[in-house]
């Protein structure tokens, strides 16, 4: 397989369990949006946030996005929760390989995320009504920039990994 996988979704949908599994399963290299950028960056999202604002990180994003335009090899894009609200990102993820939008409710995302302290869009409080809020804006844009949606609530990471391969290889 030499197409490139894409993984988009919210926070907490699955992302990067998924991309790990199918690094097992393909061989194909994981590239995690975030951990470059924090790599690249030498400091955490939460301190990308608090020093430069939301606006810087979506820039540093668009920016990550346009140099792996320019990479041949053949990988599985594990992307930040945020990365399809740009237009010109949404652009760029379709062209880099097959989009795979990971979906997942309100409820399954809350039980997943409610202990994180990492993610800054998820502190403070009324978090379960602001992801349901977020959720409800950005689903069209992950409608937008996906070829496949692939629905994630009752199913095992196999499950969904499978899927997506299947998909993939079609
Ligand atoms: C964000 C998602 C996070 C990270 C940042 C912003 C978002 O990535 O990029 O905290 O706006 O949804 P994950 O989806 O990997 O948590």
């Amino acid at each position: 397989m030499n197409h490139n996988i894409i993984l988009i979704g919210y926070m907490g949908s699955g992302k990067s369990t998924v991309a790990k599994e199918l690094h097992i399963k393909t061989g194909m290299k994981v590239i995690d949006t975030d951990a470059l950028l924090v790599k690249e960056q030498g400091r955490s999202i939460n301190e990308i946030f608090q020093t430069d604002g939301e606006e810087s990180f979506r820039k540093l994003e668009t920016e990550l996005l346009r140099r792996l335009s320019e990479n041949t090899s053949s990988y599985i894009l594990s992307t930040g929760g945020g990365m399809p609200v740009r237009e010109e990102n949404r652009a760029i993820l379709k062209s880099l390989g097959t989009v795979f939008f990971l979906q997942a409710d309100t409820d399954t995302i809350f039980a997943r995320v409610k202990e994180d302290t990492q993610r800054p869009l998820l502190q403070g409080t009324d978090q379960r009504t602001r992801i349901d809020k977020m959720l409800k804006e950005r689903t069209p844009m992950y409608e937008l920039a996906a070829d496949h949606m692939i629905k994630t609530d009752d199913k095992t990471v196999e499950d969904v990994v499978g899927e997506i391969l299947r998909l993939a290889r079609n």
